[in-house]
């Protein structure tokens, strides 16, 4: 079996233990081999592969991002065909070209979006779920949230000191794009006085009234705030036009506007810090490179059983099958009894 090994979209700490897990349970209990594609589907779009051995994973377990390199690539985008040839059949093209049996695409919901589109063409793929935003439907929990959850919450630590020496109110903008994962863990977890996430619209009244309540208990108040959240009065999320080969606008900027609105309605100083990129950089915690190894090791016994379409998944504490369709078809939100759990600690 030539088993062909792609990571797609947005990075995250967990894909080199992932591949890692894949090359390693392959070629020692099934005596696969492996064809490494650069660049999410870039690689199998236009054929550029690296080699994917048992010396190529030695080592990467504690590395962050990806050694196959990851792109936003849509191979099914009107700009991926070529002289007359859609995406789609150059990637089945390049595959029987490299002898590749079956891929693996570890990703998002863009990646599995493409790769249950290419299963759905005959194309035998299976998929391992990745993302720090943990906006995946069909799994407990995806890798890469764990560590952005902790990198995020040891920022909101160290905000609160200097935020209490200078008494001002400090607003944390932290990734999740369209669901407020990130910002409700690491809220909770790091102890902030309100949290607000893209389910659930914000009334900046209110949010300044819990600014107010804090300061007046001479505490200076921390404000989490996912990238996708937005005012009751606005009817999207702040960001800009440019949007990537999937339609995805960039998000951003609400943790300044807030900042703004909480000075002038306020009179008190804020000031925003956005974490950015720093929440999907670095090594993964323990919790996610067991994850990832996990399901690297489930991913290669699923293409041994022929179980293409589906993904590997979390259910509970066991890894199962699910089919990549039931991933893709709705993004995973924060259930609303989950933050009111969280509202408790408001103010
Ligand atoms: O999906 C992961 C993620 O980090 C989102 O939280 C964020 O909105 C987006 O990717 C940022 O994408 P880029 O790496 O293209 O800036």
């Amino acid at each position: 079996m030539r088993v062909g090994v792609l990571t797609g979209g947005g990075d995250c700490p967990g894909l080199n233990a992932v591949i890692r897990a894949i090359v390693r349970t392959g070629v020692f209990d099934h005596g696969c081999e492996f064809v490494g594609f650069k660049d999410g589907w870039r690689g199998p779009l236009e054929g550029d592969t690296q080699p994917l051995d048992v010396p190529a994973v030695r080592g990467i377990l504690p590395r962050g991002g990806t050694v196959l390199g990851s792109s936003r690539t849509n191979p099914l985008a009107e700009a991926a065909s070529k002289d007359g040839v859609s995406g789609l059949d150059r990637i089945r093209e390049n595959l029987a070209a490299l002898g590749v049996d079956a891929l693996i695409a570890i990703g998002g919901e863009d990646t599995l979006g493409v790769a249950w589109r290419l299963c759905q063409a005959g194309v035998p793929v299976v998929g391992v779920p990745k993302t720090i935003d943990n906006d995946l439907g069909a799994t407990d929990y995806t890798f890469g949230f764990d560590t952005a959850v902790n990198i995020a919450m040891e920022a909101i630590d160290r905000l609160h000191t200097t935020a209490e020496s200078h008494h001002r109110a400090l607003i944390v903008e932290v990734m999740g794009r369209n669901a407020g994962w990130i910002a409700l863990h690491a809220g909770l977890a790091g102890g902030a006085n309100v949290i607000l996430i893209p389910e659930r619209p914000f009334d900046i009244e209110e949010v300044c009234d819990y600014v107010q309540h804090r300061f007046e208990t001479r505490y200076a108040p921390i404000v989490v705030v996912a990238e996708g959240a937005h005012p009751k009065t606005a009817g999207e999320a702040a960001g800009d036009a440019r949007v990537d080969s999937f339609g995805h606008a960039r998000l951003g900027g609400v943790g300044q506007m807030l900042a703004e609105e909480i000075e002038k309605r306020t009179g008190k100083e804020a000031r925003a810090t956005v974490l950015g990129h720093t929440q999907r950089g670095g090594t993964p915690t323990a919790f996610d490179r067991v994850l990832a190894t996990r399901f690297g090791v489930h991913a290669i016994r699923a293409v041994m059983d022929g179980a293409f379409g589906t993904m590997v998944a979390l259910h509970g504490t066991g890894i199962v099958r699910v089919p990549i369709a039931e991933a893709v078809r709705q993004l995973k939100l924060v259930p609303p009894e989950l933050y009111a759990e969280a509202e408790v600690f408001f103010g």
